[in-house]
């Protein structure tokens, strides 16, 4: 396996989150967004730890591109902090903060890494949650589409790959069907939904996500693509789903799972309506999409960013599907299995969530593939925490984290090799950071960071990383 295993330019890259290592969350002009406020909240977040200063890349963002650039990466995808641009969501630009992704993109541009650049990841500009419920109002289309014009304007000489968000599946069901992520609503922790409504509003904030997505590609389009020549998509997480058995309702069940989680935006975006598995079980409680909109929608990728991690069973569930309609995960209405006859289906991560399943990736990206008309499709995230990785001498010994990169990229590689359109793929991620709701408890990095002094420390998955992508002269 080496960078020769891949067409020629195939692009190796990281992936990091504005939020999760930028820090410096209420410096230089940074309107707060909903996770400054989420993580306030007592026990939110594993020892009550904030993104206040996380790994300080705001200032260390040099050493962190010089990293990338000595580990013979191509490419460095990070995010775009809204509230950093818009501190109010809309209105006043605080250009200390389009100073620092100046300097951030000059910088990678400087040595050699391409920059890939998202608009959204998780962290709406507080302000907008307050004034009218944020994503839940279709107003925030047109707020989206004035940032990532301004984004497309600012930068767009220099970036030419642009994402609009990532993960919309996460936003929907997580912030607002089981209130896991900010803003929280509905969640089971604070009893029983009394913000909110998990019935609908998983898919009404869905399809603003879906129509802010698309007016943005269609800004870009009609106002800056001819003259800047870059492309735009979106990045979907892509849990596999595999049939538990093969039986007809097992069969079903992971169908209709996937249809639940990746086809709920894909489908859209490739043909103009969401799946008929959603359509049929959600009923009136799924927004439509107007004429106009259909056409705005339909289309509206260049690529599409798929982040695959991990895989699981799925199986019917033995009781009959609630009459009521209860939220998101009950129209899904799917059971999870992490292991078959006693057999687990992978090596568990740290995360709860993450299983090293290698063929789920094979699969995933050709389900996409056939489903969908072989897209342009960038592996935008894929890796792993390794279980006791908090120490300096552990973190630094990561051998399971190899295993899995390399496993990982041997699928890839077959998927390229069948036919699949993939033109590039992100580890997630370059370094340690504050993962969401475990705080800094969980480690996905290739570089360790010490959080007390914040040195960073490449691990020997870093090393396995360099070797692979260098580039043999001729
Ligand atoms: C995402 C992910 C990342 C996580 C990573 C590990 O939405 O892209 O949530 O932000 O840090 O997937 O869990």
């Amino acid at each position: 396996l080496g960078r020769n295993s891949f067409p020629e330019g195939f692009v190796f890259g990281t992936a990091t989150s504005a939020y999760q290592v930028e820090g410096m969350a209420h410096g230089d002009g940074r309107g707060p967004s909903i996770w400054d406020d989420f993580v306030k909240i007592p026990g939110i977040v594993a020892n009550n730890a904030t993104a206040d200063v996380t790994v300080d890349q705001y200032h260390r963002y040099k050493e962190d591109v010089d990293i990338l650039a000595s580990l013979n990466f191509d490419a460095y995808r990070f995010s775009i902090s809204w509230s950093r641009i818009f501190p109010e969501g809309t209105g006043r630009v605080n250009w200390k903060g389009v100073a620092y992704y100046n300097r951030l993109i000059n910088y990678l541009l400087k040595r050699g890494i391409t920059p890939y650049a998202n608009l959204y990841h998780y962290d709406l500009p507080l302000a907008l949650e307050k004034k009218y419920l944020g994503l839940l109002n279709r107003r925030v289309v047109e707020d989206f589409a004035n940032y990532a014009d301004f984004c497309f304007k600012m930068f767009g000489d220099r970036v030419k790959n642009w994402m609009t968000f990532n993960e919309p599946r996460v936003i929907a069901a997580l912030g607002y069907d089981n209130g896991f992520f900010a803003p929280g609503r509905c969640s089971k922790e604070y009893g029983n939904c009394t913000a909110g409504n998990s019935a609908t509003e998983p898919y009404i904030v869905a399809h603003n996500l879906i129509l802010s997505h698309a007016a943005a590609v269609q800004i870009y389009r009609q106002k800056h693509q001819e003259k800047q020549k870059g492309r735009i998509g979106i990045l979907l997480d892509f849990v596999w789903y595999e049939p538990l058995t093969r039986g007809k309702a097992d069969n079903y069940a992971a169908q209709r799972s996937r249809d639940f989680h990746v086809g709920w935006f894909i489908h859209p975006i490739v043909y103009g309506e969401y799946p008929r598995t959603m359509q049929e079980i959600v009923g009136d409680r799924l927004p439509k999409f107007t004429e106009d909109e259909r056409m705005m929608v339909k289309g509206s990728m260049d690529f599409v960013g798929i982040n695959q991690y991990t895989t699981y069973y799925m199986y019917n569930p033995p009781l009959q599907r609630q009459q009521q309609a209860l939220g998101y995960q009950q129209d899904w209405n799917a059971g999870f299995a992490f292991a078959k006859n006693g057999v687990p289906i992978g090596q568990r991560a740290n995360s709860y969530w993450l299983y090293e399943v290698p063929w789920g990736l094979y699969k995933a990206i050709t389900y996409i593939k056939e489903r969908y008309g072989n897209p342009t499709v960038i592996l935008s995230e894929n890796g792993m925490d390794d279980p006791g990785n908090i120490t300096l001498a552990k973190g630094l010994h990561d051998t399971d984290r190899i295993n899995y990169y390399r496993n990982y990229l041997t699928k890839l590689k077959k998927a390229v090799d069948d036919g699949a359109n993939v033109v590039g793929y992100f580890a997630w991620s370059l370094l340690d950071n504050f993962e969401w709701r475990l705080g800094y408890t969980s480690r996905f990095g290739i570089v360790y960071v010490d959080y007390k002094t914040l040195k960073r420390y490449p691990k020997i998955s870093a090393y396995w990383f360099k070797k692979l992508l260098h580039r043999h002269k001729h």
